[in-house]
């Protein structure tokens, strides 16, 4: 019998996380006299976008910070955000701001994002942060999700010194810091992306094998190094429509689509448990990371401000 990969769960790695975050919210308050400040913007009606603000919002009030939600509407301007922005920088209950991603095609989002204090930049999105992420400074707010991951392969006791690491995925968001944190800590990184040739080949040198694409299942099986470490970052939307069959087949899939009109699957193929040694599932893998890792750069960028 093939044996099963052991999985890195992050919904219980995210509640220790946000256990963490709670006592130090609590311990800013009773300080301060206010809670951690966090204001989310969402501009616009993009029913994902939605849905992650409010598990953002819930997560504020599940650990002591307060959220000030601002939704613009889908026709606002770059002026109009670049204004918002400047009041929630001078809001000095306001400790962190996150804007939601991505921003109505008519917003200069580049412009707005760099806008934000980078004292105030929960996502690690400007460009002072991303330069300090590079530098591999102290003083930086990181990326949400790339520090979940590192957080998840820390928790499974997966030291990425000496190992190959194996990204797939550049997006700014993801793929290039997990890279950059991969590094730091002494892996030998290989980013890959559309244009790489024989991917399949590259992945499959990988002892540590992070899939951030944001394609249904695209990771294969035979993709995988016999006990290597996958850890699965993307979230992807299907419908019954567009599903295929290796979804609709698989238990509980249906009932998502009866209850919710989609069903979420990540980038790696269902089946990679025959093969990894370790790997994470989604959803319930880098997702809650990623919020519980909000959590706890709002609460760092509110004792920063005061420090
Ligand atoms: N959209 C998708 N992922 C993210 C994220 O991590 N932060 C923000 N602000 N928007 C996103």
């Amino acid at each position: 019998m093939t044996k099963k990969a052991q999985i890195i769960d992050g919904r219980a790695i995210s509640k220790e996380v946000l256990d963490e975050v709670r006592k130090e919210a609590a311990g800013f308050a009773a300080q301060h006299g206010r809670p951690p400040g966090l204001a989310v913007v969402l501009a616009g009606e993009d029913p994902a976008s939605g849905v992650y603000v409010r598990m953002k919002t819930r997560a504020c009030g599940d650990c002591g910070i307060e959220s000030f939600s601002h939704s613009p509407p889908g026709d606002t301007t770059t002026d109009e955000l670049l204004g918002l922005i400047d009041k929630l920088n001078d809001d000095e209950n306001v400790d962190g701001i996150l804007v939601q991603l991505p921003l109505p095609d008519q917003i200069d989002t580049r412009q707005v994002l760099d806008r934000v204090l980078p004292a105030k930049d929960v996502d690690g999105f400007h460009p002072v942060n991303v330069g300090r992420l590079v530098r591999g400074d102290d003083n930086v707010l990181l990326p949400c999700t790339p520090v979940g991951v590192m957080k998840l392969l820390d928790s499974a006791g997966v030291d990425p010194h000496g190992k190959r690491a194996v990204v797939i995925g550049r997006s700014d968001i993801v793929g290039k810091p997990i890279a950059m944190l991969l590094l730091h800590r002494h892996a030998t990184v290989t980013i890959c992306h559309s244009r790489t040739p024989d991917l399949p080949g590259v992945a499959r040198e990988a002892d540590i094998l992070i899939a951030a694409v944001g394609r249904p299942l695209m990771v294969r099986r035979d993709w995988i190094k016999e006990g290597a470490v996958v850890i699965d970052v993307g979230t992807n939307q299907l419908t019954e429509e567009n599903a295929p069959e290796e979804i609709l087949s698989i238990p509980g899939k249906r009932a998502d689509f009866e209850k919710k009109g989609y069903t979420l699957v990540g980038d790696v193929a269902l089946d990679a448990d025959q093969v990894a040694g370790m790997l994470t599932l989604s959803p319930g893998g880098v997702g809650p990371m990623t919020i519980a890792s909000l959590m706890s750069n709002a609460v760092k960028a509110a004792v920063w401000r005061k420090t």
